[in-house]
């Protein structure tokens, strides 16, 4: 690859705190911006200088050398602090024999199986909604999407009283995690009150996944088999049956891996879920093309995996949703040895930031980049999945996001089953900038009102 990529610093930074205000207050607008300066642009994240890969062949070659571009850097050394050492924090050394042991529980028969929970659940919400009621979505699909994440990680229901629980541990864990990546490390020992409230809210968890591994274990048919591996068709008989076997997981990464999947797999999908809702309230033509859809194929029953490739405007909408709204919005990795990288001396142990909006909402990669147009995957490669290129949301290589099809399947099935019964428009009291001090990018509030569209039957 010839070397003609220009390096260049980001305006703006301030002593100390860097580019710490815009990161905070206007994140995507500040990282969308950073393209016009050079295709490898140095930010400051407090004191720590990072670089941000924008062209995308150069964000493909770090994503692609996993070896020299390590996770690592502000972002995952906090989230050790939640998610220990599980498949997405862990260094890579650790990493292929971790993504071996765990990919089984995301073949496409494993999907195919989970389906019936994601479509059960999103009914199951559907039906508790009254019509003139107005919800606040994320809360609502944040909800949605952990109840389908513990069911398919455990098989059976967890107790709502668990769910809520966990959901409030999470919010408050996640809230801290990412200000901590601001704040400067003393004041982060300090017995102020939102420290306490983040110790809390990380005891909290590791508690309740202890609670949740050791419930799993004694109750049904592992207890009666008398061994862990009965394979429960579940994604936690998947890490179990890997922790019998000669590479096995220790306890310690069994609670990670558990940790990892509820993180991983909740915030994300709630967040596009979200933004997937909004952009329908915002574009009346493309709503109705997917009513239109979901009535022509499911005809008033709910969808299952079978109808998931007949569905080809709902996955272009989540596909245009992730690109325009991308849920992970910033992650790090950290240089292993020194390099150059288009142009610029990158010492050992350097921070790189990637950041999915700094690509998707380049006008240069996609025309009309500001506005949401669905039909622009038309002609994808991959049904059901966005073109591989300059779309980065779930991110690239090695690391790549193992539950990728597992969330396009999930956001497919309950757009199509909330939509099949519901007409929403957001309602006052809606504000969709950019939660602030938050690991996804999703919008403060977005309330919605509701209007069935079929009489209830
Ligand atoms: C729309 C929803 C989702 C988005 C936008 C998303 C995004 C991402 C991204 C960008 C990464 C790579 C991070 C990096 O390179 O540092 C990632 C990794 C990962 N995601 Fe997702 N994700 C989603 C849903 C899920 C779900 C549903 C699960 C599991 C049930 C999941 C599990 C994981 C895991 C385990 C990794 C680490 C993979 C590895 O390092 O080998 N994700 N995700």
């Amino acid at each position: 690859m010839p070397e003609t990529y220009a390096a260049a610093n980001a305006p703006g930074a301030l002593p100390l705190v860097g580019h710490a205000w815009p990161l905070l207050h206007r994140p995507i607008p500040f990282l969308s911006s950073l393209p016009q300066y050079g295709d490898l642009v140095e930010i400051r994240l407090g004191r720590v200088r990072a670089h941000v890969p924008c062209h995308p062949q150069l964000l493909r070659r770090v994503l692609s050398d996993d070896r020299t571009y390590d996770k690592g850097g502000p972002l995952f050394t906090r989230l050790r602090d939640l998610v220990g050492n599980g498949l997405g924090s862990c260094p890579h050394r650790d990493h292929r024999r971790q993504r071996r042991l765990l990919q089984p529980a995301f073949h496409r028969t494993r999907i195919e199986t989970y389906t019936h929970v994601m479509t059960d659940e999103a009914l199951r919400l559907s039906t508790t909604w009254q019509p003139g009621q107005i919800i606040d979505a994320f809360p609502a699909m944040f909800g949605l999407a952990l109840r389908t994440v513990t069911r398919t990680l455990f098989s059976s229901r967890v107790g709502e009283d668990d769910v809520a629980h966990l959901q409030r541990s999470f919010e408050t864990a996640l809230a801290g995690l990412f200000r901590r990546i601001f704040v400067p490390a003393p004041l982060q020992r300090l017995p102020l009150p939102a420290n306490r409230r983040y110790a809390r809210a990380l005891t909290d968890l590791h508690g309740s996944v202890d609670h949740l591994i050791a419930d799993y274990l004694s109750t049904g048919e592992n207890a009666a088999a008398g061994h862990h591996h009965q394979d429960r068709q579940d994604l936690l008989s998947t890490l179990i049956a890997a922790r019998d076997d000669d590479t096995a997981l220790s306890d310690g990464e069994l609670h990670d891996q558990v940790l990892t999947m509820l993180l991983g797999g909740a915030e994300t999908v709630a967040a596009a879920l979200t933004w997937a809702l909004y952009a329908l309230t915002r574009n009346p033509r493309v709503a109705h093309d997917l009513h239109d859809e979901v009535d022509t194929v499911l005809a008033g029953r709910p969808p299952t995996h079978r109808d998931l490739p007949h569905l080809p405007r709902t996955h272009r909408m989540i596909s245009e949703t992730l690109r325009l709204y991308p849920p992970a919005w910033l992650f790090t990795r950290i240089t292993t040895r020194p390099l150059n990288l288009a142009g610029r001396y990158l010492p050992s142990g350097t921070t790189l930031v990637i950041s999915p909006p700094a690509l998707h909402h380049n006008p240069a990669l996609y025309p009309r980049a500001t506005d949401f147009c669905p039909d622009r995957w038309a002609d994808g490669e991959r049904p059901g999945l966005p073109p591989r290129g300059e779309f980065t949301g779930f991110g690239a290589g090695a690391r790549r996001c193992l539950g990728d099809t597992y969330a396009l399947a999930e956001a497919a099935l309950t757009l199509a089953t909330l939509t099949q019964r519901w007409r929403m428009e957001h309602a006052p009291g809606t504000d969709i900038r950019p939660a602030p001090l938050s690991a996804v990018h999703r919008p403060r509030r977005l309330l919605l009102h509701l209007t069935p569209r079929t009489p209830a039957p």
